[in-house]
């Protein structure tokens, strides 16, 4: 039997953080290694172009979500692991499916009408102020991305489960006029791992300019975990272990006993600079083998680099034929069959 495919994309357009670590890059590690599916991994840089017109940007944030991933072991022997722009059929496969795509249903894709409600809130007198195509469109692409590979399984963040129903329906109105090409796919959420807080309590995320670096250096680890906000009381008086963002990231990385041992000095009135202290060299500890890796792998791009490219010859060992597939399929062929 074929194995399931499990795919899902990381735009580079910022420096990994915690929140993202514990959410979704840790358990990705965990599924590449395992051999009953398959893992596919890629860096969506087409997808960074839509909302990040700084090259620099791209390319730095592209070196280190990559070195990321390798410094924290994921298994590019068994998972696939390439950038989004050296498979050449996606971009292609985006125009085939484009064509197969509703209008109507990308006017109702969230991003897009978040724009259209920025612009009236704004009393702006062009309702598609700010929207390219690029940004309209951006539901394909990401459509092309997950079918390319015919993918089961996509995990994602709550915020991407629309547009794993986009792919759904755009698969299936092609599947109903050309055949039957595409496995449906699915989004998974998983409710299991936490969602952090950042440095001011709210969800930590880049938009709201609040995350801790997962491989800060040592001094700025420190100097951000210092800034982590918390109520105003004194060591001494019992503290709730819910709702604190110190606790939270404490029980990320920390065992149950560990954990344990924290929620009893919350009662006995740890003092936060104290409860800071430890989280500081808890989570420094924790990190500092893969940090050291990845600061290696930084000095080294070369080597990044050939990661990818071995990532690239797998993926279109199976992107190649398939898009021949697909061309045929809707009659794009050689004259002579
Ligand atoms: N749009 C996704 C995000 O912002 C990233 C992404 C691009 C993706 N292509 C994908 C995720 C395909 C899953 C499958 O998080």
């Amino acid at each position: 039997m074929k194995k399931e495919i499990i795919l899902t994309g990381i735009t580079p357009t910022g420096t990994p953080h915690l929140g993202n670590y514990v959410g979704a890059i840790r358990p990705a590690i965990a599924a590449s290694r395992q051999t009953e599916n398959e893992a596919f991994y890629f860096l969506a840089d087409y997808h960074a172009i839509i909302s990040c017109h700084d090259p620099k940007r791209i390319q730095q944030s592209s070196k280190e979500i990559a070195a990321t991933w390798l410094a924290l072991g994921l298994d590019t022997e068994n998972a696939f692991f390439y950038r989004q722009s050296d498979i050449p059929e996606i971009m292609e496969l985006t125009w085939i499916l484009t064509c197969m795509t509703a209008k109507g249903l990308m006017n109702r894709a969230h991003s897009y009408k978040a724009a259209l409600a920025d612009n009236d809130t704004n009393q702006s007198n062009d309702p598609d102020k700010g929207v390219t195509m690029g940004l309209f469109s951006y539901p394909i692409l990401m459509a092309a991305d997950i079918l390319m590979f015919n993918a089961a399984k996509i995990p994602v963040g709550k915020d991407q489960i629309q547009h794993i129903e986009m792919a759904r329906d755009i698969a299936g109105r092609f599947n109903h006029h050309y055949g039957n090409h595409f496995i449906l796919p699915e989004a998974v959420i998983n409710d299991n791992v936490a969602v952090l807080s950042g440095l001011d309590g709210r969800k930590m995320s880049k938009s709201y300019n609040n995350t801790i670096p997962l491989f800060a250096p040592e001094k700025a680890l420190r100097k951000l975990i210092m800034k982590i906000k918390t109520n105003s009381l004194e060591p001494g008086e019992p503290k709730d272990t819910k709702g604190c963002t110190l606790f939270e990231i404490f029980q990320a990385f920390a065992s149950n006993d560990e954990v344990s041992d924290i929620k009893a000095r919350y009662e006995n009135g740890i003092g936060w600079g104290d409860m800071k202290g430890l989280l500081f060299d808890y989570l420094n500890q924790h990190l500092a083998p893969f940090r050291n890796r990845y600061t290696e792998l930084m000095e080294t791009p070369d080597y990044i680099e050939s990661v990818l490219q071995k990532g690239r010859i797998k993926a279109r060992e199976r992107s190649v034929p398939f898009l021949q597939a697909l061309r045929k399929a809707v009659g794009i062929t050689p004259i002579c069959g």
